[in-house]
Parts: structure tokens; C-alpha cells; sequence
């Protein structure tokens, strides 16, 4: 994806502490796309809040985000780094879009699905705990992607069908009052495979299996340590593919220390203690150059204010164009 005809865009929700799984899966791919080219990214506040209802832990959340992304080495020259809510043309375009965007559609949305679900298994109201941030948060999600005239759209397969329904939209507003908008393609990023956290399941907050990326030096290494294991003695052969060391290894290390790697869980002789030190030293020395400036960053928010306030102003006049022609589509 280097055509830098097409705009690129993404978002990050602010929902929680970034870990691992997020890193490999999102956080990585979008730093090494950010060299190549202009990308939109924007720390999703609004779509946050239909399930953190604290000030506080949003704005620290953005705060991570955005530092993690800069300390890992996010090129900010190509990147357009920006807070959504700090886009006053986001609200009205949600506004507008309300009116082009079937209930039906909404219905059949796999995350309010979900939430129904989860309701009716536990024997509760089907719309239980359920607000209409959460109902509608594909038409602002929608919003996102028309508001900045995206091409493309970088996500992980959990948000492919958002990405369809911004399409959607966008097709039915077409029809109903003339070519207005670019008809958005979602992006699948490579297929990471499964990134277990600390127990061997998939690493998610709701399994509270995750390491954080930049945990203090110290945490980091009791996290590992902790890592479940089976009960095979260091002397017997072992299968790396099975092992959650080796498979967090891997997205750390070069193709050769991971062959190499594999090799010593395969020739037996290495205990899960030496494997998880090794795990350990391969992850902090990745780790401890950006962990030193996303600290810097974190203690000087001044300096995240100032760099999310000029990817706003870069943002913005996109914004304006587009909201004008809307407007004028809609109303007038
Ligand atoms: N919904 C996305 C997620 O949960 C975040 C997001 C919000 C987004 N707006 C977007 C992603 C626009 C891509 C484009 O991960």
C-alpha cells in the first residue's frame, strides 16, 4: 500500500492499556506503513465512549496510545496523528448520516449483535447495558472514514464489516443526492495468527493474560516468567509451535535467532526457565529504547498535546471541505 493517491485512515480506540496482541496485530503494522506513506490515524475517543464513562481513563488511554505509537518510531511527517473528538465536523457529519443509514443495517451489526447475545445468556433483557453509542457506532464510524475522503482503510478482520457499512452508507447517500462521496475499501492486515498472552489463550484484556508493551523492565520480566507452561523436564525435546514463549518470541527476533530458537526447544536440553530468560532479554532489548521515550513522553503530555493539536489542524481543513459539501448535498 504505497499509492499515495489513495488516502489511507484507521483508527485506535482508547479502551485500554496496549499490550502485545495489539502491538503485533495493529500497532506494528501501521508504524512501518507510516514510513512509507500520508496515513490518517486518530485516537477514536468518541468511539470509546459508549463503554468508559471516566473522563480520566480516556484521556490516559489516549496519552498511551499516542506515545506508544511515536516511541515505536511512528514517522510523524506521513502520519496525520490526531484526537477524533478534536474534530468539531465529526459530530455533524454522524448527525447527518443518521438520516441515510437503514435501522436495519445497525441491526445487523456484529458487535450489537454480540451484545444481544451475551444479554440473552445470562437470562437478561436482550438490550441490557446497551446505548445507542454502541447501536449506532458504525454510522460514526462511518463518519470517520467519509469525513477524510479514505480510500482505504487499514483494520483488523474484527471491523471489516463496519468498513462494508461505511461503503454502504456511502453508496445510498450517492444515490439519494449525487456523487458525494469515495466508496472506502477495507484492508485486511496479514494474518498474525493467534498472539497467546500468559495462560496460552488468545492475549486479550478480557482474559487479564496480557503483557503490556511498556511495562516497567522489572514487570515485564516477572510477566514472562510467569507464562504457563507444560510439565516437560529441560532435558525432553519440545515443540516450539506449542510453546507460548516461542510464539511471542517470534515477533521479536530475526528469521535466524528464530530458527535457532526452534532448534533449541527441538534438541532438547533447554528448560522453560532458560527459554523464558531468553524470551525476556530478546523483548527488553527490543523494547527498552522506545519504553525510555514513551516514559519521556508520558511525563511531558504538554509535548502529546501539542503533536495531536497539529495533526488536528492538518486534519481539519479536509474535515471543513467535506462537511460543506454535504451540506450543501443535504440541505442546501
Ligand atoms: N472501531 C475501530 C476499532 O474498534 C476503531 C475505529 C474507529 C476505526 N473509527 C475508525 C478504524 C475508522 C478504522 C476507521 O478498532
Amino acid at each position: 500500500m504505497t499509492d499515495n493517491s489513495k488516502v489511507v485512515l484507521t483508527g485506535i480506540k482508547p479502551t485500554g492499556t496496549p499490550h502485545f496482541g495489539n502491538y503485533v496485530g495493529a500497532l506494528q503494522p501501521l508504524i512501518a506503513q507510516s514510513q512509507l506513506q500520508k496515513t490518517f490515524m486518530f485516537i477514536a475517543d468518541l468511539h470509546s465512549l459508549n463503554l468508559i464513562h471516566d473522563a480520566a481513563e480516556i484521556k490516559r488511554h489516549t496519552y498511551e496510545i499516542s506515545a506508544l505509537l511515536i516511541a515505536l518510531g511512528l514517522n510523524l511527517d506521513n502520519a496525520v496523528l490526531f484526537r477524533q473528538s478534536d474534530i468539531p465536523e465529526i459530530y455533524q457529519l454522524n448527525t447527518l448520516l443518521m438520516n441515510v443509514t437503514p435501522k436495519g443495517l445497525m441491526n445487523r451489526a456484529h458487535s450489537y449483535k454480540a451484545a444481544m447475545d451475551k444479554n440473552t445468556d445470562a437470562g437478561l433483557d436482550i438490550d441490557a447495558g446497551i446505548n445507542m453509542g454502541l447501536y449506532t457506532y458504525p454510522i460514526l464510524m462511518a463518519a470517520d472514514i467519509l469525513l477524510y475522503n479514505s480510500d482505504i482503510v487499514p483494520v483488523g478482520a474484527d471491523q471489516k464489516q463496519h468498513v462494508e457499512f461505511a461503503r454502504d452508507i456511502a453508496g445510498h447517500f450517492n444515490t439519494m443526492y449525487g456523487e458525494t462521496f469515495k466508496l472506502p475499501e477495507p484492508v485486511i492486515g496479514r494474518d498474525t495468527g493467534l498472539i497467546p498472552g500468559l495462560d496460552g489463550r488468545k492475549m486479550s484484556k478480557s482474559y487479564d493474560n496480557t503483557i503490556p508493551l511498556m511495562a516497567p523492565e522489572k514487570d515485564l520480566k516477572k510477566k514472562i516468567m510467569r507464562i504457563i507452561t507444560d510439565s516437560k523436564t529441560p532435558e525432553e525435546s519440545k515443540n516450539p509451535d506449542e510453546s507460548t514463549i516461542f510464539q511471542l518470541y517470534k515477533h521479536f527476533a530475526t528469521d535466524a535467532e528464530i530458527a535457532e530458537f526452534a532448534q533449541m526447544f527441538r534438541a532438547g536440553g533447554m528448560g522453560y526457565g532458560t527459554a523464558k530468560t531468553i524470551l525476556f532479554e530478546r523483548v527488553n532489548s527490543v523494547l527498552s529504547g522506545p519504553r525510555a521515550e514513551y516514559e519521556r513522553l508520558m511525563a511531558n503530555t504538554d509535548e502529546l498535546d501539542a503533536i495531536l493539536a497539529d495533526g488536528a489542524a492538518r486534519a481539519r481543513p479536509v474535515a471543513i471541505e467535506t462537511m460543506a459539501r454535504v451540506k450543501r448535498a443535504m440541505l442546501g
